[in-house]
């Protein structure tokens, strides 16, 4: 006869919530009425509500298989794949001549795996007292940090009666409270969640504030290309960080979206540093934390996206991708925008046009959230956050209606 344990050792084990954009999608698939739309996660769809390959990619994947040799299952170097690891810091920073030597390089899983392995170095290397996460920033961003055990601390960053960023607020607060070591996370375009990014101006003051306070700056870049459609524009603040030449920073950069290779795990970790000697400990560190992690990345994304990035017709190619979605979004959010306005719906709704990037963030409520998902079936995030990335030519009205009736009833 079989017997099981009288008692489990996990359940003491307090209930943890499952993340909140992955709910939603358990969510959404046990809905079943037939006009059901989800604009919760940042998956980029094309105007039939379907994934897409990008063309470029396709391109891409016949070349790879062309080439593939016995070798294709073998190893990669704990730091992954060379050639695109070097392409890809090419890309986020330019040339960057003989200061090469002073960056390390790895090749991570995607962005959430260089957050991650740069969260354990800096912690290990820095010992900050805190690190700063934007508020509000991705939901992610704080699993990370309070699974690496750095205490964490919030920077002003969105005015909700202003619908746009709290700059002011945001440099008094570092100013006053954030001490040497510090490590600040900052979003290098497309802020997730608001689709608020600081002006050039304000950038610049950010880069002083850091250098005088001796803050760390940790970039998240995850819309390379996708936010403007232009990569050095997109590119810009990182760019401007490094050209100042006095600050060293962290870069975490995906390739989730810019390529669409959400589920192939593609990102790099860039830590630039002040000396060849430096960047050259740093990698022994940060090649130990990956080595106790994963050992070594996958391959087959990286020689993708390595083929992209070194083949002048197929980077000229992937430009045209990038152009064709960020300009399908930037159509979705004046269509939502006007929609909205037509309908007379109460509030303004100027800054969906002025945001960038996958998202919106609507100024909806939680309780106007509510009403969307029971009355109209359609899933957006509770801090009103709204995957434009979702919405297409067909879909558009059905979704601005339920946004107009919510309104008017929480109103009511
Ligand atoms: C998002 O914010 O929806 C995306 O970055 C997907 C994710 O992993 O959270």
């Amino acid at each position: 006869m079989s017997s099981i344990p009288t008692h489990s050792s996990f359940s003491a084990l307090n209930a943890i919530p499952l993340d909140s954009i992955y709910n939603l999608k358990e969510l959404f698939a046990a809905d079943k009425h037939e006009e059901k739309v989800i604009l919760g996660s940042g998956v980029y769809r094309d105007d039939n509500s379907r994934p897409w390959v990008l063309p470029t990619v396709e391109k891409a994947e016949e070349a790879v298989n062309k080439a593939q040799d016995s070798g294709r299952y073998e190893y990669l170097p704990i730091t992954g794949y060379a050639p695109f690891h070097t392409a890809a810091r090419d890309l986020l920073f330019g040339p960057l001549g003989e200061k090469v030597t002073r960056v390390v390089s790895v090749h991570t899983l995607a962005g959430t795996g260089a957050n991650s392995l740069g969260a354990r170095f800096l912690k290990e290397a820095l010992k900050p007292s805190a690190v700063w996460l934007s508020d509000p920033t991705w939901v992610n961003h704080y699993n990370i940090w309070e699974l690496v055990g750095v205490e964490i601390k919030k920077y002003p960053y969105w005015n909700a009666s202003k619908r746009g960023l709290d700059f002011e607020k945001l440099i008094d607060q570092l100013e006053t409270e954030a001490v040497p070591g510090d490590v600040i996370v900052l979003h290098a375009c497309a802020h997730n969640p608001t689709g608020v990014d600081p002006t050039k101006e304000q950038w610049k003051i950010i880069a002083d504030l850091c250098e005088k306070k001796g803050l760390f700056p940790f970039f998240d870049c995850a819309y390379l290309g996708f936010a403007s459609g232009n990569l050095d524009e997109d590119a810009w603040a990182v760019r401007y960080f490094e050209s100042r030449g006095t600050l060293e920073i962290a870069v975490a950069q995906s390739f989730s979206k810019n390529m669409g290779l959400y589920g192939e795990r593609l990102g790099a970790f860039h830590l630039l540093t002040a000396s060849a000697d430096a960047a050259s400990k740093a990698k022994g560190h940060l090649s130990r934390l990956q080595r106790g992690q994963v050992s070594t990345p996958p391959t087959r994304a990286a020689r993708i996206a390595a083929t992209i990035l070194t083949t002048p017709e197929l980077f000229q190619s992937w430009l045209l991708d990038l152009q064709e979605m960020s300009s399908r979004i930037k159509n979705m959010r004046q269509l939502l925008r006007d929609a909205l306005v037509s309908l007379g719906t109460p509030g303004n709704w100027d800054h969906i046009t002025t945001q960038i990037g996958m998202f919106s963030y609507t100024g909806l409520t939680p309780e106007q959230v509510a009403i969307i998902q029971a009355d109209s079936h359609v899933y957006l995030l509770n801090s009103g956050r709204v995957s434009i990335a979702g919405l297409t030519t067909k879909n558009i009205k059905y979704i601005a209606e339920a946004i107009d009736a919510a309104v008017r009833k929480s109103q009511s």
